[in-house]
């Protein structure tokens, strides 16, 4: 496998005042070249440490931290990435292309051309000579993004590139980025985002706790999802024939829809529906989503639990606005 970024037991331990604390724990992370990858996590998983260590902004404690075949902070290496972070600190006086120029001259680069180039290729060729201080927080992110071009790098590590976003910046970004990865480049996305991770990302890794949850192909991780059966003239009491421990039912005015494991057959429900005289509207498959394969991943904590165990997500209450009759 040809790998952009291993890590093989990697940990880093803080001495605290209640005693040491590993906040990344053996974590064994592959990240294939041309991939853009997911790193998730909720807060404080680990995961703007783990990116420092790649950085060799701080060292680890113990294992294994290799870079584009190097160890991490190698500055070969170096050379070959870049790094947008979470909140990128601009002079505001600057404008979008003395700032970017700016960040070219810390790479030795003194090619004005290519600066325009770059802020035209995020869309920025009409504002470039306006002062950051006026500057949206899409457009102070299209700029990053600019600069993280500047060495044409190889891979990109994006500190949530898409957070605190409007929608259509969202879409925005998520074009370029898959632009990025036509192009040959390796991108580590860590992010809260998991509508746009789910749409670009080739591969993630969950962590929890410092500890890897999940890691692989997300197509892999969100196979084995749930069927969806709509009926309508369905009477009350069929509901109650249906309950199990991984089902969701709901009946209102005779319509039901329920939710279950694609480990389970519909069949049975479908004829139940059909012999008290319902008629079915829809049997549709649907993959697993990736905010369930996270609540899964954090289900030990507060905030998952009570989701995870609910079943029905409170997308799906605002969608059906239906009385749950849940197991
Ligand atoms: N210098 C430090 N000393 C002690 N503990 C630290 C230090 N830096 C980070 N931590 C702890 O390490 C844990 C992981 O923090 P980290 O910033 O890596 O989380 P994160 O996954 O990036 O979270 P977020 O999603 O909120 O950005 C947290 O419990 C944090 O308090
Ligand atoms: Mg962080």
């Amino acid at each position: 496998m040809n790998l952009a970024i291993e890590t093989k037991k990697l940990t880093k331990t803080y001495k605290t005042s209640s005693g040491m604390q590993s906040v990344v724990k053996d974590l064994d992370l592959e990240v294939e070249k041309g991939e853009i990858f997911g790193f998730l996590g909720p807060n404080g998983a680990g995961k703007t440490t783990t990116i420092k260590i790649l950085l060799g902004i701080i060292d680890g404690t113990s294992g294994e931290a290799n870079v584009l075949g190097r160890p991490a902070g190698d500055i070969e290496s170096h050379k070959r990435l870049s790094y947008l972070p979470e909140k990128p600190y601009y002079y505001e006086h600057m404008t979008g292309l003395e700032i970017t120029q700016f960040y070219a001259s810390l790479f030795g680069i003194k090619d004005k051309e290519l600066c325009v180039n770059l802020l035209n290729r995020v869309n920025l060729g009409n504002d470039y000579n306006r002062p950051i201080s006026q500057y949206s927080k899409g457009m102070q992110q299209r700029v990053g993004l600019a600069q993280s071009l500047l060495n044409d790098p190889e891979l990109l590590f994006l500190d949530e590139p898409t957070g605190g976003l409007d929608p259509i910046a969202h879409i925005e970004i998520r074009d370029l980025i898959l632009k990025f990865r036509d192009e040959g480049r390796t991108v580590f996305i860590s992010s809260h985002e998991l509508s746009d991770v789910e749409r670009i990302c080739d591969r993630v890794a969950i962590i929890n706790k410092g500890e890897m949850v999940h890691q692989g192909r997300l197509d892999d991780l969100l196979s084995g999802g749930r069927i969806e059966v709509t009926a309508d003239g369905v009477p009350e009491n069929l509901a109650d024939k249906f309950k199990g421990d991984d089902m969701t039912l709901s009946l209102r005015a005779g319509r039901l829809i329920a939710d279950l494991p694609d480990t389970m057959s519909p069949n049975e429900m479908i004829d139940a529906i059909r012999t008290s005289g319902g008629s079915v509207v829809s049997v549709i498959p649907r993959r697993k989503r990736l905010e369930d394969l996270f609540l899964e991943s954090v289900s030990g904590d507060n905030l998952a639990k009570g989701r995870v165990t609910g079943k029905m997500t409170d997308d799906k209450k605002a969608d059906t606005k239906e009385e749950e009759v849940s197991s």
